[in-house]
């Protein structure tokens, strides 16, 4: 009943729905109007403490946060925290203070945030975590979090490598941001992947910081170092691998043939060198989360009880059907 009067509040359908929870600071508007009239949806503002701007998948996930909250109609505090945890924690403390109803919070590393969450959570703020996960000893400090499964991921892109090289390579691995979910999960998922395959090792791996200018650079440098003995680029995010695609073909040499290129995401450009066969795969990760991430958020404002984490579900795409797919592609 609780979560259909939320349903019917939102959508300012139904009169005699009295709003359940949290009427808390920051919140504007009034849900009892006059008896039998219409209640005014309650308008809510929500902070979104983004990691920044690094890749074209991060820029997609804004997109589909900003989006949802106009389309929802709700106050959206934006914070982009330009790669540094400290600045996301001055964020969260900004909204904090601004008493918003609900925080998101795509945390850049994992470990460092219990003291700013222990203030969200003792000023009764709910935090929804998403795309990366925290490590914490006490999960009461986020509500929730929405996230892609980046164990698998790896798992999944070694798995495809293995089969396409038949268990033999040499592979230089492009890492995430030091101590963030993806790039701690990813590595661990991809070294479970191979763990099965002997002659399938990792020669160098370097970070990246998911950018695809330090991607460049990075492979650049150990194309130097090892030169033909490179023979697959495993990338923890496309635009690294795009980066390296470009160093690849510079240094004379054919990206997808002469050197296989795995990464993740599912992006756009990612699709577009799968057509050109210059990138042989890249494993989905669904950076589209603003509705998941308001439906989560008005549930906790609500009072509803939410699962600790929802796994959102990708899937691989390689050279046989990345044609058929990129018209369809969202980001
Ligand atoms: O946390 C998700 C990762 O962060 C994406 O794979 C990457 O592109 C991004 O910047």
């Amino acid at each position: 009943m609780r979560a259909l009067c939320t349903a019917l509040v939102l959508t300012a359908a139904v009169a005699a729905c009295k709003k359940p929870g949290n009427e808390g600071a920051g919140s504007t508007g009034s849900g009892s109007g006059p008896a039998g009239a219409t209640p005014a949806a309650k308008q809510r503002t929500i902070g979104f403490a983004q990691v920044g701007a690094e890749s074209a998948w991060r820029t997609a996930e804004t997109e589909s946060i900003r989006s949802e909250a106009a389309k929802r109609k709700i106050t959206l505090k934006f914070s982009d925290g330009q790669g540094k945890q400290e600045n996301q924690i001055t964020a969260v403390r900004g909204f904090i203070a601004q008493g918003v109803d609900a925080i998101i919070l795509a945390p850049v590393v994992e470990t460092g945030w219990e003291p700013v969450l222990m203030e969200a959570k003792q000023a009764k703020i709910p935090v929804v975590l998403v795309d990366r996960g925290i490590k914490t000893s006490d999960e009461s400090l986020f509500t929730t979090l929405i996230a892609s499964d980046f164990i698998a991921e790896g798992k999944q892109a070694a798995e495809w490598l293995a089969k396409k090289t038949g268990g033999k390579a040499a592979i230089v691995e492009l890492q995430g941001t030091p101590g963030s979910a993806p790039a701690i999960d990813r590595k661990k998922g991809f070294e479970e992947g191979l763990a099965a395959h002997p002659d399938m090792k990792i020669i160098a791996s370097q970070s990246g910081d998911f950018r695809r200018s330090n991607g460049k650079e990075v492979m650049e440098a150990l194309l130097k170092k090892h030169g033909k003995e490179i023979t697959a680029v495993y990338a923890h995010n496309d635009d690294m691998a795009l980066g390296a695609i470009q160093a690849i073909e510079e240094s004379g040499a054919k990206p997808g043939t002469d050197v296989i290129v795995v990464s993740v995401d599912g992006t756009k450009d990612a699709f577009t060198a799968m057509v050109e066969g210059k990138l042989n795969a890249s494993v989905e990760c669904n950076p589209l989360l603003g509705p998941m991430a308001f439906d989560a958020a008005e549930q906790a404002i609500t009072g509803q009880t939410l699962p600790k984490k929802t796994v959102v579900q990708d899937k691989l795409f390689d050279t046989t059907n990345a044609k058929d797919a990129i018209a369809t592609r969202q980001y």
